[in-house]
């Protein structure tokens, strides 16, 4: 078993676009301990989404190798591919994401069914989470009947829902106000020191700077960030 939670090496990913190939990633390697936590910075279309992408096994790269957990990527097949994604990676993006006719609860709940948790366990983690989140008196309420704040709270608790030793992250406080988004960064804070290794993509230099490492992308490359 590897002692990497994230193992990439050389990852490249082309876009052949009918105006010539967009080289999103040039050559990124980047290597994550379990627990770590790393913030990238960088201008726009540079390539940070692109490269979560990647991380979170829903693109594939057009050259280069990553191994999540020790499992090389490339040679799994879809189901396991899945599996992994399921299992073993959390995701919280900038609009949320939440399935809109479905409770807090439920929104939480659900990758535990799709990963077989069997009911009394998946509904008993279910309001752990919640309660983690501070959201345990919202658990009824569907996406539309919270604030931004508290969308975001559930998502992150449903990034965690099947206990993931890696959370992506792509711009998780790029909808909301300072305030509210220095509470999730302070939540954010509190699940990487409750072990999991996190990459948090972000424009904001404050939810950068609380992370153990900084780095920046320019132009598809990756690079330690000065600090
Ligand atoms: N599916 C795609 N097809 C073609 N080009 C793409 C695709 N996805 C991304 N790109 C291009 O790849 C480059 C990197 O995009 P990416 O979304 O990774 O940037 P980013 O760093 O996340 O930017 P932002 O900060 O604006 O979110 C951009 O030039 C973009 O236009
Ligand atoms: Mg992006």
């Amino acid at each position: 078993m590897s002692e990497w939670i994230v193992e990439a090496r050389d990852l490249r990913k082309v876009f052949p676009m009918p105006a010539g190939d967009v080289v999103a990633l040039d050559g990124v390697s980047l290597q994550l301990s379990p627990g770590d936590y790393c913030s990238i910075q960088g201008p726009s279309g540079c390539g940070k989404s692109t490269l979560l992408h990647l991380l979170g096994c829903v693109e594939t790269p057009s050259a280069g190798s990553l191994a999540i957990a020790g499992s090389d990527v490339a040679a799994l097949g879809d189901r396991e591919r899945s599996r992994i994604r399921l299992t073993r990676l959390g995701f919280v993006f900038q609009r949320f994401f939440l399935l809109p006719m479905l409770t807090a609860f439920e929104n939480v709940e659900l990758p535990q069914s799709e990963a077989g948790v069997v009911r009394e366990q998946r509904r008993e983690r279910t309001r752990e989470l919640l309660e983690y989140v501070g959201l345990g008196a919202r658990m009824d309420h569907r996406p539309s009947q919270l604030s931004g704040g508290e969308m975001q709270r559930v998502a992150i608790a449903r990034a965690l829902a099947n206990k993931p030793s890696l959370l992506l992250a792509d711009e998780p406080t790029g909808e909301l106000d300072e305030s509210t988004g220095n509470a999730i960064a302070d939540l954010l804070d509190q699940v990487n020191a409750d072990g999991t290794a996190m990459v948090v993509v972000t424009h904001n230099p404050t939810l950068a700077e609380r992370a153990g490492r900084h780095l920046m992308m320019r132009n598809g490359k990756l690079e330690e960030a000065a600090r």
